[in-house]
């Protein structure tokens, strides 16, 4: 095995401590009071999305976010969907979003019909390089008389952007949107991963107008399965809340629906759970910040790459935290991640560029370089808050 291996091993196992099982790359912290809370629900039979739990977890991330409005629903997919539903994002229409994200916000994409449209990430903040995306659109499309951006070779509008918050990592939200200003593009800010994160000491998710937070079981905090869309409009807010709740006409006792809407309203049993979790959102930022903290020492004295720093624009909720090796020692990953993982620690590679995957071969997409090239060289460590040394 290379001494280079060996040493992150050493690292990476100074920092997580000594276990007789497999560290996971992030696993959820659910206590007694948690499941005394999703108990009572279950107790009181109102285990759906009606009664008090939704509107209480919504409720206190309104307050927590800083933002009027909150729908909760069954995750963060159906979120980003619901979403680009509202907006009115349909076929033929194209959606531009970083080749370097979870393989969920291109679905979301393609389950509204629409096309995405992927785009370069820098390695600053591992999301989407704007100044290059504002080259790219220059030069690949237009605006029409009736000040649609047109894609140049397809002929198809491009009418929105998903950037994505890589790991909790905020990016330059003013760059974005001179972008999207210029370009006329919607936005729908991809906060799955970084509920807490702050950009200009505000919460991310929908200072941009819409955003989405996932609540899955390896995110900061959990409902098992979740997650909720933000939103600043009170009208867009209304539609989002009518067409994930079956598009039903408010009654006292009629069945009437006005469009074919989704069920994907959170159910009260998994908002019991999220409400609970979002009491301990202080702590798990506090836990998860000193386990960051742990890392860059242990990983300072190693001279084959460096700890991702998630803070260049702004206070990370450090979900997760990456190693990135030097150009010249990415030959190495493949060797670092198999014998991690020999040694039961579940370190994993960067999701593999969307525009890399068979499945999504047909979509149009700007030079993706720099996301092929972080794909070489990123490595995920494992971040469940309560690994590490804690005060
Ligand atoms: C960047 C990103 N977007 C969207 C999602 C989708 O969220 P969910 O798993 O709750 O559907 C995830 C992850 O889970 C994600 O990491």
């Amino acid at each position: 095995m290379s001494a280079i291996a060996e040493s992150i091993f050493e690292k990476v196992s100074y920092v997580v401590g000594p276990s007789d099982k497999i560290i996971a790359l992030h696993e959820p912290w659910i206590d007694e009071k948690d499941a005394a809370c999703v108990n009572a629900v279950i107790l009181s039979g109102w285990v759906s999305y009606q009664g008090e739990m939704v509107n209480k977890f919504e409720r206190s991330l309104e307050e927590y976010l800083n933002v009027p409005h909150v729908v909760s629903v069954v995750n963060g997919t159906a979120a980003l969907y619901i979403a680009l539903k509202a907006l009115g994002i349909k076929q033929n229409d194209e959606v531009i979003l970083p080749s370097l994200t979870f393989a969920a916000t291109a679905n979301a994409v393609c389950h509204a019909g629409a096309t995405p449209h992927f785009v370069d990430s820098c390695e600053k903040t591992l999301a989407i390089d704007f100044d290059k995306l504002d080259a790219y659109l220059e030069s690949s499309a237009f605006l029409d008389d009736a000040g649609r951006l047109i894609n140049k070779r397809t002929k198809n509008e491009i009418k929105a952007i998903i950037p994505v918050h890589i790991f909790g990592a905020s990016f330059n939200l003013e760059r974005l949107q001179e972008v999207a200003c210029k370009f006329h593009l919607q936005i729908i800010e991809d906060a799955a991963e970084a509920l807490g994160s702050e950009y200009n000491a505000q919460k991310v998710s929908a200072s941009t107008g819409i955003g989405i937070v996932s609540f899955n079981g390896n995110k900061i905090i959990t409902t098992g399965g979740g997650g909720a869309v933000a939103i600043q409009d009170a009208a867009i807010a209304q539609k989002i809340r009518h067409l994930s709740t079956t598009a039903k006409k408010p009654h006292r006792y009629e069945f009437e629906h006005d469009e074919i809407g989704y069920n994907l309203r959170l159910p009260a049993i998994n908002a019991a759970l999220g409400y609970s979790q979002m009491q301990k959102m202080d702590l798990f930022l506090k836990k998860k910040k000193n386990l960051y903290k742990m890392y860059v020492t242990a990983f300072s004295s190693v001279d084959v790459g460096a700890m991702f720093d998630p803070n260049s624009f702004g206070e990370s909720n450090n979900w997760l935290n990456a190693f990135i090796l030097n150009d010249e020692n990415k030959s190495k990953k493949n060797e670092v991640l198999g014998f991690l993982n020999d040694k039961n620690i579940s370190a994993r590679p960067f999701w593999k560029p969307l525009h890399m995957l068979d499945i999504y071969n047909h979509c149009p997409r700007s030079d993706c370089s720099k996301a092929s090239n972080l794909y070489d060289r990123v490595i995920c460590l494992p971040s469940s808050a309560f690994l590490g040394s804690y005060e």
